[in-house]
């Protein structure tokens, strides 16, 4: 099939390249010209396991290719995608502005019927926005003939594993009443569909509703996870049998029951501000998820306040490592990361921070600048050199394996201050280390 994507970011990107990628010919727009530039030399822009090889292959194939003409896009295809962003507003409801912009340079360069496939993460009644605003605008054009369909059809995919969620869905969520767009999309995805149906027909706001329902539970699970977690260290229980414990139970699972130093990223905190935004609006204040909201904020601060309580004196003049700074593995993103939220803190008390991650280097200094209380070091171990402590914020696999006597030797106060729960604590305590996971007893 023909089908353009406007946006080039996270998820149009990973959505193009896999729809190439099953035979699809795709055109993919952005206003960014650098980054077209960049795309159309097969150099990803984000960095996502599998995205290259994809890239590559289906440029080569011509099934691929990046403009920044709005007007090839829409000439292209019948499908449109809009996967563009909604930042948050400072009321935390998500800005439709650009979702709507494209919309009207859709319907003002389109000369055929369109169907337009919302793939960013939008409010509920979005769809019913942007079919509304498309109405419009083709009536003030005099273009009342054309038909413009809209799909709400809200991805699910992880940072770090964006490529395979995409290519292997659990499920791919449907929303239109449209039957038209229902067969154009059952065309579409029926290549990811070829060992079961994963197709899920429903209503626009259903779909829109979705996507905020599983963020939100998943949320929930963490923030449940980490107050427990808290709660285990005051009565001195281990929160990691207590997690295998209940994970046993088929009803459970052992999904997303982790406890850590807080969820971040783009989408759970933004997506629970803009659900209960939504909610509020409504008149239906959601307690459950403005609690599980407060909970992280404040987990976020865990690592610094465990640290706090080694160094009465305070914490200035102190050289911390640490290790991990992506708000998680296998992706090189630091927004809303809790590495940030540390070293912010720990920059006001006037401690150093020298900082290893294996990808997220160059974001960190992109987002901090170069200074005297940063060291960004070429390796986990460089780290050490004349360090405090330790502080552990992401569980990138190269942080698995620790010689712990030689660490012991490193560390001046001998801390190691854990917040993904990596190491057996009986193993540091024989080094002679102090080691304070999450939830663990002391
Ligand atoms: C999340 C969802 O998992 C995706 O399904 C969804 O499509 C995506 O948001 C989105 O809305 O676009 P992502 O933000 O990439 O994906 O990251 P996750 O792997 O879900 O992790 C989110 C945060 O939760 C991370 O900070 C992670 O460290 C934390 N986490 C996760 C825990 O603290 N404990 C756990 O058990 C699991």
């Amino acid at each position: 099939m023909d089908v353009s994507v406007f946006g080039t970011g996270y998820v149009g990107l990973v959505q193009a390249v896999t729809m190439a990628d099953v035979g699809h010919r795709v055109v993919c727009v952005d206003i960014d010209a650098n980054k077209i530039k960049q795309l159309q030399r097969a150099v990803p822009t984000i960095h996502e396991p599998g995205l290259s090889t994809l890239l590559e292959d289906n440029l080569k194939a011509a099934r691929l290719s990046f403009t920044t003409q709005a007007s090839d896009a829409v000439a292209h295809g019948s499908l449109i995608f809009i996967a563009v962003g909604t930042p948050p507003d400072e009321d935390g409801s998500a800005d439709l502005h650009h979702v709507l912009d494209v919309t009207r340079t859709i319907v003002g360069l389109m000369n055929e019927d369109r169907t337009l496939v919302i793939k960013s993460t939008v409010p509920v009644g979005t769809a019913r926005q942007v079919e509304q605003t498309a109405r419009e605008e083709l009536s003030r054009l005099g273009k009342a003939h054309l038909c413009v369909r809209v799909v709400s059809n809200p991805e699910f995919l992880k940072e770090g594993s964006a490529v395979s969620d995409c290519m292997r869905p659990d499920r791919i969520i449907v929303g239109t009443e449209d039957e038209l767009a229902r067969s154009q999309l059952a065309e579409l995805y029926a290549p990811f569909c070829r060992n079961h149906d994963k197709l899920m027909l429903m209503d626009n706001r259903s779909a829109e509703l979705t996507k905020y329902a599983a963020n939100a539970m998943l949320a929930t699970r963490i923030s449940f996870m980490n107050e427990l977690a808290n709660l285990a260290e005051i009565l001195e229980a281990d929160i990691e049998a207590v997690r295998k414990g209940i994970g046993s139970d088929p009803r459970i699972g052992y999904h997303f029951i982790y406890p850590g130093c807080g969820f971040g990223g783009s989408c759970f905190p933004k997506d629970i501000r803009a659900l209960l935004h939504t909610a509020e609006h409504n008149g239906l204040p959601l307690r459950l998820l403005q609690t599980v909201s407060d909970i992280n904020d404040a987990q976020r601060h865990v690592l610094f306040r465990k640290l706090q309580q080694h160094f009465p004196d305070g914490l200035a003049g102190k050289s911390i490592a640490v290790w991990g700074l992506a708000f998680k593995p296998n992706t090189d993103d630091m927004r809303e990361a809790p590495s940030r939220y540390l070293m912010e803190a720990l920059w006001r008390e006037g401690a150093t921070v020298r900082a290893y991650d294996p990808e997220a280097m160059s974001e960190c200094r992109r987002l901090y600048g170069y200074r005297e209380d940063l060291v960004l070091c070429p390796t986990r171990d460089d780290t050490l050199l004349d360090a405090d402590a330790l502080v552990i914020c992401t569980e990138w696999k190269t942080f698995r394996v620790v010689d712990f006597d030689w660490l012991a030797s490193k560390l001046r106060a001998g801390l190691v201050i854990d917040g993904r729960n990596l190491y057996n604590p009986q193993q540091l305590a024989n080094a002679g280390l102090l080691y304070q996971g999450i939830g663990l007893p002391q």
